[in-house]
């Protein structure tokens, strides 16, 4: 198992499979890119798959999230998500992605194995979109979105940003198109992850702007606390359900305390949580031949280090040195 010091186990795996992007949203990146990682210090498709499966048969982990920057820019993605689901016992697998591209790949990385998919789209307004990820691809993402549901990639998440002055206002508008269109609505505050720090706090729209706006047009009722579980989403019936919507507070009301996740940075580092400034190197450990018994041992040490929350409310709060696209979202 993967055990911490508080007694937190992490059966949940964010594994990122590269750090590019072909969005620039601007609360993750800067409009000329980053300085991507290079080729060689990328994990290889074997690697991969090779600490996939260590993490499943050795370390209990039941849920595998592939992430990125964008994880549809990954060659391998769909042979990866085969292999993993060749292991045993199979972990579920789900997939967070800007959509793009997710057109042509929805019905193969459903056959590939692929459970679920969560997909980001902040806004409804084509020229809103191309101002917070600044790019024309819009279109892209609703299409990638439909094919996501036809291919059976279900439920169908839909994350959603909410920026001030862009999209603040758009919150009741996107819960009646996601009703409509049979996806699952989950709002994230936004966190201080962008690599030019242009966070605020005092700017920031809170999970408490969100729900004020969403009730002036629908009914909400908090969902029963024990099906939250470990998941980070407070999630509220719309108009005595069945469907939800939910919040992820991440700011305001963080979830560190049920927090079950391990993370793994396409360069093959272990994080223990997206705002840790420690990572843990297994890559060298695989290049020098290690076997999977001392892998599992440097990833469990690694847990053993993991800290009681993310330090989001200390004043002396020190961003990460990786943005949120190298770290995996
Ligand atoms: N704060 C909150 N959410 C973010 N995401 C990316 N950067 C941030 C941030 N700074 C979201 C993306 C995507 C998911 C991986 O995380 O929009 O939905
Ligand atoms: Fe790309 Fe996601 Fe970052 Fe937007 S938030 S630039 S889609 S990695």
């Amino acid at each position: 198992m993967l055990i911490d010091t508080y007694g937190r186990v992490a059966t949940d795996l964010r594994v990122s499979l590269t750090d590019r992007c072909n969005l620039r949203c601007t609360y993750c990146m800067p409009e000329e890119g980053l300085q991507w990682l290079a080729k060689p210090d990328l994990l290889t498709d074997d690697e991969i798959v090779r600490l996939i499966g260590i993490a499943v048969t050795e370390l209990g982990v039941t849920e595998v999230r592939f992430t990125g920057g964008e994880p549809l820019l990954r060659p391998g993605l769909v042979g990866i998500v085969e292999r993993c689901a060749d292991l045993g016992p199979r972990p579920r697998m789900s997939l967070t992605t800007n959509g793009i591209g997710l057109q042509r790949t929805a019905q193969a990385l459903h056959d590939a194995g692929l459970d679920r998919v969560n997909v980001s789209l902040d806004t409804l307004r084509p020229e809103v979109f191309q101002a917070i990820t600044r790019r024309k691809r819009h279109d892209d993402v609703l299409r990638g979105l439909d094919a996501a549901r036809t291919a059976g990639l279900t439920p169908v998440k839909v994350n959603a940003v909410l920026m001030p002055g862009l999209n603040d206002d758009e919150a009741p508008e996107l819960l009646a198109w996601a009703l409509e269109s049979g996806y699952e609505l989950r709002f994230i505050e936004q966190m201080p992850l962008d690599p030019q720090h242009g966070w605020k706090r005092d700017g920031m729209i809170t999970a408490g702007d969100i729900l004020a706006s969403l009730r002036t047009r629908f009914t909400l009722t908090p969902e029963e606390e024990d099906e939250r579980g470990s998941a980070p989403a407070e999630r509220w019936l719309v108009d005595g359900g069945p469907a939800r919507v939910g919040v992820i507070a991440s700011v305001t009301r963080p979830f560190c305390r049920a927090c079950d996740r391990t993370r793994l940075t396409a360069d093959g580092q272990v994080r223990t949580c997206l705002f840790a400034r420690e990572e843990s190197d297994l890559r060298g450990a695989l290049r020098s031949g290690a076997p999977d018994e001392e892998i599992a041992r440097l990833w469990r040490l690694a847990m053993w280090g993991k800290k009681a929350g993310s330090g989001l409310d200390d004043p002396s709060f020190l961003q990460p040195d990786r943005p949120m696209s190298a770290i995996g979202g």
